[in-house]
């Protein structure tokens, strides 16, 4: 009996421990998850990089970042990380060691994505396969080296509310301004800095002259100047396929947000995007 107790104690503990860490999050929507945040285009190096296992290089006018490997590879990658972990990488911008990110990474934007899509999400990175990719460190000149520079940013530009529906607005529009103000993280590119990186919001979506690689971005607000005179089924197939009303195609940055994220969506995703674009205000912007 003894002995017995002796072998099966230990097992009933690891089986507990592993019931404990058990997946919460459901894989299957986490991939859906995965494409409304459109993080394969970011986290996959060019060039035939392992999907998410990092290395992309991105500049920006505060020097190169080179993203991680978010594979589950327990030393290289995140497969060592707890579902809080996760949540708090996403939503706070904080590192498992209490490191704070560069806004580089869109935390600003997935803030306000629910927590069942973040677990979700992280269910499906679970799931995939475990990549050994080290990345190379972040190329960044003084004071950006300096992550604790990141506190100080983050008092000023880091809004931190989650994303609240509009109770007087249909659901159809409350997904839209969901994806596209949380995972689909579209001001991120389509919204206008300040000198230090900071979003200015009160022009949001209006266009940015100084985008990812210093290309400019136009305004997507219903604005003349912006897609004043685009139709809801124009918005669909520019996001869909990247088909511009004129018959020309979008290219840039846009063309991996419409590979990896708008082009994967459901249908009624992409209408729902399309429905919050246009119920915006229209803002003028002398930013392109
Ligand atoms: C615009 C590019 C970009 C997109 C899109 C993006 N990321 Fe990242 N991500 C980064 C960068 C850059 C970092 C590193 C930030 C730092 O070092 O402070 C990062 C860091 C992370 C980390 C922390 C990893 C670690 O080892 O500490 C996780 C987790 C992560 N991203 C997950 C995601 C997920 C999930 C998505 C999609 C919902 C996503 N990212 C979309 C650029 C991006
Ligand atoms: C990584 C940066 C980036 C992100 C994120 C991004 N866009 Fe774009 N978007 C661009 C760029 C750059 C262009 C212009 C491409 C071109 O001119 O060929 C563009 C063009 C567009 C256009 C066409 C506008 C026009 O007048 O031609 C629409 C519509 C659009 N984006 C919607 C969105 C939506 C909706 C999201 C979020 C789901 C989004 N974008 C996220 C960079 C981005």
């Amino acid at each position: 009996m003894r002995t017995l107790l002796r072998i099966l104690l230990p097992f009933t503990v690891i089986c507990m421990a592993t019931l404990a860490q058990a997946q919460t999050g459901d894989a299957k929507r986490g991939e859906y998850v995965l494409a409304t945040g459109g993080c394969v285009a970011c986290h996959t190096a060019e060039k035939g990089g392992a999907p998410l296992a990092g290395g992309r290089e991105l500049k920006t006018d505060f020097g190169s970042f080179f993203t991680p490997n978010i594979t589950p590879d327990p030393e290289t990658g995140i497969g060592n990380w707890s579902d809080e972990d996760f949540l708090k990488a996403l939503r706070d911008g904080v590192s498992p060691s209490g490191g704070h990110y560069y806004p580089s990474f869109p935390y600003t934007s997935y803030t306000r994505m629910t927590e069942a899509d973040v677990l979700d999400l992280k269910a499906y990175l679970d799931s995939i396969p475990a990549v050994k990719n080290v990345v190379p460190d972040h190329d960044l000149p003084f004071p950006f080296n300096i992550r604790m520079s990141m506190i100080g940013w983050r008092l000023l530009f880091f809004d931190d509310s989650p994303f609240e529906p509009d109770p007087t607005k249909s659901a159809e529009w409350n997904r839209g301004a969901y994806l596209v103000t949380g995972p689909g993280h579209c001001g991120e590119c389509h919204t206008p800095r300040n000198i230090l990186g900071g979003l200015n919001t009160d022009l949001a979506l209006s266009g940015n002259k100084n985008g990812p690689e210093g290309d400019s971005v136009p305004n997507i607000t219903p604005d003349p100047g912006g897609i004043g005179d685009w139709s809801k089924d124009d918005i669909v197939s520019a996001l869909e396929i990247g088909l511009l009303p004129d018959g020309d195609f979008l290219g840039g940055a846009m063309t991996d947000v419409i590979e990896d994220n708008t082009g994967k969506l459901t249908p009624e995703d992409r209408d729902a995007i399309a429905t919050y674009l246009t119920s915006l205000k229209p803002i003028a912007s002398n930013d392109r």
